[in-house]
């Protein structure tokens, strides 16, 4: 039996609490999503470390305003807006080519949640394209300047996939993944895209170990953010129950942020990859009737290299 990363931090602990005492200058970290909600805490509290932090954006003027806000609340004055629709691989492509020089931490955590059925011009399903392929995309293309920062400082580069325990909900139904042949369903498509999101750090983690990357993801908690735009409290309320359960301790952004933090900079997890976090800690294995640890599916090595090849061979078509 492994023993699970832990650390001193909890469910309570906020993102600066992560990383009081750390010291991220020099280090050039770009947050997808990095707007609004979780994402907004996570660049702040990075920026506030001394991190230089690119703020990877679909709405720029919400992007610029977001970074001027964490300039004002941290004094930092490396704080940047760049354009980034993640459902858009143009736009992801555009972003790549723009990139200058090392980069030292992605954090994959802009998301949507529960969409209803909506598709991209190749007919792929929304929330897989955004959630998924946007990020694997973008990490794939930002590979040599993650290998180039781990070549250049002492440490590892760092990938991370910000997931959900919204994955218990679904595999990767490889054979729709698209819901072509079966009806949408707004949930299972949210969690077939965040079990996405973990089986992209255990297979990125197998692919890039030897280049000095480590990739891992986790579930936030749940925070009241523009995540829930979709969904009435109601219905929230009714999917966790079905799923059975327990009503959610919500969390603030600043706590919703620190699991994030964690592994995008803390030492206390350097040299840790392919692993799945929350609340700070490594998840142990979900136990039925919960909404706590981790699905085997979501950790299956055959299915993360499945899923890679697949989404090498739709993003080529
Ligand atoms: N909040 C929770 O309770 C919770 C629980 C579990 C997991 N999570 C995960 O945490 C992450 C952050 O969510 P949040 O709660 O902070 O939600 P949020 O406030 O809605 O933030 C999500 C961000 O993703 C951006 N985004 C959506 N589609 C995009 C696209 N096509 N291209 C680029 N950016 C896009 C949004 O941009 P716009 O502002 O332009 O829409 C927004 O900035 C997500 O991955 C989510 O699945 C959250």
């Amino acid at each position: 039996m492994t023993t699970l990363v832990t650390t001193p931090f909890s469910a309570q602990t906020t993102a600066a609490d992560v990383l009081a005492g750390v010291d991220l200058t020099g280090q050039r970290i770009i947050v997808t999503g990095g707007a609004a909600g979780i994402g907004i805490e996570t660049a702040a509290a990075l920026a506030a470390a001394g991190a230089e932090v690119t703020l990877a954006v679909r709405n720029l003027q919400a992007g610029q305003q977001a970074a001027a806000q964490i300039t004002e609340t941290t004094s930092s004055k490396q704080v940047f807006a760049a354009p980034l629709d993640l459902a858009d691989q143009g736009s992801v492509a555009d972003f790549v080519a723009a990139w200058d020089g090392p980069l030292d931490v992605l954090v994959n955590n802009a998301g949507l949640m529960a969409a209803p059925e909506m598709r991209t011009p190749q007919g792929w399903e929304m929330q897989f394209a955004t959630n998924h392929f946007g990020h694997f995309a973008l990490a794939n293309g930002l590979h040599r300047a993650l290998a180039a920062a781990a070549r250049h400082a002492p440490g590892q580069s760092r990938v991370v996939s910000v997931s959900s325990s919204a994955h218990l909900g679904s595999s990767i139904v490889f054979d729709d993944i698209h819901f072509r042949q079966r009806p949408y369903e707004p949930w299972s498509a949210y969690a077939q895209s965040k079990t996405a999101n973990v089986l992209f750090a255990v297979e990125a983690t197998k692919r890039w170990a030897a280049d000095g990357i480590a990739v891992n993801a986790l579930m936030p908690g749940a925070i009241r953010t523009g995540l829930q735009r979709y969904v009435s409290d109601d219905e929230l309320d009714r999917m966790r129950k079905a799923s059975g359960g327990a009503a959610p301790n919500w969390k603030t952004p600043q706590q919703g942020a620190a699991t994030s933090v964690l592994l995008a900079a803390s030492p206390l997890v350097e040299g840790v990859s392919g692993k799945y976090f929350e609340d700070c800690n490594e998840a142990g294995p979900n136990q039925p009737g919960t909404r706590r640890g981790v699905a085997p599916h979501a950790l299956d090595p055959e299915a993360a290299a499945r899923l890679w090849d697949v989404s090498e061979q739709t993003l080529a078509s």
